[in-house]
């Protein structure tokens, strides 16, 4: 794991990091790209939203393929539903930390989007929550070979399904309502706090898993702009051994196209 000092940071919820970012020095010309302008460019946030849209819905139309495959491809399915779990709770206890606080104080005009976006983390969290229950159920299931894996998958499915229904829903309000507000109220820094705390909450071998799904669910000619918005360390890792492990660890995670 990479502590968030790693990167000569130190965590403000509500504030900014302005020295430390400036001090890293691994891929700094990278970074420089993020300075070029005052204005936070919000694609990024984008990015990750397709990353959930699209690995959660995998997740749900693989999970009756992995509910009854052999024990080392539900392992995989268990560590990807893991994974896809503790990036969506990270993402919003970012934005929750670091963006609320700051837009609450700054646009207090715009309480009610901000408070609306707060809401629907709560509603689409216990969705979550659920769907992450059943699957430990069929985990379960599996081991002790008991209960029926078909209806356990079934209804897993249909939770899968509300909480999609939700989050596509979350995240096309926060991209149409909410995004539009920060660019000239946020700096830069701020901005950059949000992937500086995701590594810090993911640890570094789940950094790179993530911003695998990242690259690969979004806009492949503007890779260098995303790659440009981690943390030089991530950034470093993905061109070093990243790339590499996320491409083994993605091969394993498609059995009904298989
Ligand atoms: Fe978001």
């Amino acid at each position: 794991m990479l502590p968030i000092s790693t990167y000569g940071l130190s965590r403000q919820p509500g504030g900014a990091l302005p020295q430390g970012l400036r001090r890293l020095q691994p891929c700094s010309i990278l970074w420089t790209m993020t300075e070029a302008t005052d204005v936070v460019d919000t694609r990024d946030m984008v990015w990750v939203h397709n990353a959930l849209r699209g690995e959660f819905e995998r997740l749900r139309s693989e999970l009756s393929a992995f509910a009854g495959s052999d024990p080392a491809a539900w392992s995989r399915y268990l560590t990807h539903w893991t994974l896809m779990y503790d990036f969506l709770v990270e993402h919003h206890t970012g934005e929750d930390d670091l963006l609320w606080p700051v837009l609450n104080q700054r646009l207090p005009e715009q309480h009610d989007i901000i408070t609306t976006m707060q809401t629907e983390h709560h509603t689409l969290h216990q969705l979550l929550e659920d769907v992450n229950a059943q699957v430990r159920q069929l985990d379960e299931a599996r081991d002790g070979g008991t209960g029926d894996l078909d209806l356990l998958a079934g209804d897993c499915d249909e939770m899968f399904a509300v909480m999609l229904t939700e989050l596509r829903k979350h995240l096309d309000d926060e991209e149409e309502r909410l995004l539009p507000l920060v660019p000239g109220v946020l700096t830069q820094e701020e901005w950059a706090a949000l992937p500086a705390e995701a590594a810090e909450i993911l640890g570094e071998r789940n950094s790179m898993l993530v911003l695998g799904y990242i690259l690969k669910w979004m806009p492949e000619d503007e890779r260098a702009i995303m790659l440009g918005k981690v943390p030089p360390p991530v950034a470093a890792g993905w061109a070093e051994t990243g790339s590499g492990m996320f491409a083994d660890y993605d091969a394993g995670l498609s059995l009904s196209s298989a």
